[in-house]
């Protein structure tokens, strides 16, 4: 096997003060502090002001990173945020993001790929760094849901918080620590049942009508039961294809980070690849489900709290609308 392209440098997160309690959307919604904690794991998540933004969010976490790394912004030469929440829809939120950091020498842009977005990141990252394109990276994946959810929709307004995480990625030594396996994967065929309709209606032509959108607006739309299934199938698919890859088995795995959607998700997963709960991360209960922000956040925790050393083997794995899938094996 060959060794790694790339390696992680920083990591950095920000998420916002605002903790928004099971018990508190009791009285917004109908539903109970006991249906969403069995049902999901979540107590509680993280809500932003309104005047804050996903790019605010994400170049927070990226200085972060960058401080981490030990580099400065005008350092960075690829800048990529994955985002399905962005503040406008141009110009691309890395641009925003370039600005507001002073990246001023980074080619910036963004990743449409949904909760697998920020992996997708790293893989666009290894390429441009593996093809002598850019010297680094810096991948951020930011997220404010609380701006794309039916407040009113009581089977999805639970699920999602705000959040933004990063990662520098630079060359990897010869040490044999560093991204050592990726695997990436689509299926536009199911687009249908995770997704969010544009603010004009499916016909950009035809005049806004809140009415053809249906009840919520341009918000979030899930079967989450149907979501649910594909999710577990392809996390599974995808744990398994990159352990294989990287010449490794489930024992190997010092920790687990799955995409924190669902805890039976995440339970599920595991089981299937055959890793203990006590390998695995879990902050879903913090946090709910942050999109692309979700694995770069835990990564960072994991860290923080001493559950990632030098050495330690992590099996990444995301799922997201798309539908979306991907993971990596990292020996970081
Ligand atoms: O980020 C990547 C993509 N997202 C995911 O991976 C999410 C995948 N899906 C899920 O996590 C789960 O499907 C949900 C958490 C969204 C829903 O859980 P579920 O166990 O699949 O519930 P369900 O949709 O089958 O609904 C069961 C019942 C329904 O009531 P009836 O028809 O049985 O009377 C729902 O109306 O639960 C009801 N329900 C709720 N009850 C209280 C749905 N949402 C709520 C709620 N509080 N918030």
């Amino acid at each position: 096997m060959k060794g790694p392209i790339v390696r992680m440098s920083g990591v950095g997160m920000w998420v916002p003060e605002r903790v928004l309690t099971n018990s508190e959307l009791e009285k917004m919604v109908d539903t109970s502090d006991e249906w969403i904690t069995t049902r999901t794991g979540i107590k509680e998540r993280r809500i932003a002001d309104e005047k804050t933004t996903a790019a605010d969010m994400g170049a927070r976490a990226g200085l972060a990173a960058l401080d981490d790394a030990g580099m400065a912004p005008e350092d960075v030469d690829a800048l990529i945020v994955a985002t399905a929440t962005p503040d406008r829809l141009l110009p691309a939120t890395a641009c925003d993001v370039q600005a507001m950091m002073g990246a001023k020498n980074a080619v910036a842009f963004d990743v449409w790929g949904a909760c697998t977005g920020w992996l997708y990141g790293i893989n666009i990252a290894q390429g441009l760094i593996g093809t002598g394109q850019a010297r680094n990276a810096l991948i951020i994946g930011t997220e404010k849901l609380s701006s794309i959810v039916d407040w009113k929709d009581r089977s999805t307004v639970v699920l999602f918080g705000d959040a933004a995480g990063a990662t520098v990625v630079v060359p990897a030594a010869t040490d044999g620590r560093g991204v050592v396996a990726t695997y990436m994967k689509s299926d536009g065929s199911l687009g249908d049942l995770l997704f969010r309709p544009p603010a004009r209606g499916l016909n950009p032509s035809i005049p806004i009508d809140v009415v053809a959108l249906g009840e919520g607006g341009n918000t979030i739309k899930m079967a989450g039961p149907e979501v649910f299934k594909s999710a577990v199938r392809s996390m599974c698919e995808a744990a398994e294809i990159a352990l294989k890859d990287a010449g490794l088995t489930a024992g190997d795995v010092d920790l687990l980070i799955p995409h924190q959607a669902n805890i039976r998700i995440i339970e599920a997963t595991a089981k299937y690849a055959g890793i203990p709960m006590d390998r695995v991360w879990v902050n879903i209960d913090r946090y709910g489900n942050t999109s692309s922000a979700s694995i770069p956040v835990s990564i960072y925790e994991a860290r923080a709290c001493g559950r990632i050393q030098a050495g330690s083997v992590l099996l990444l794995v995301a799922f997201g609308s798309g539908f979306t899938w991907a993971s990596a094996v990292v020996r970081w």
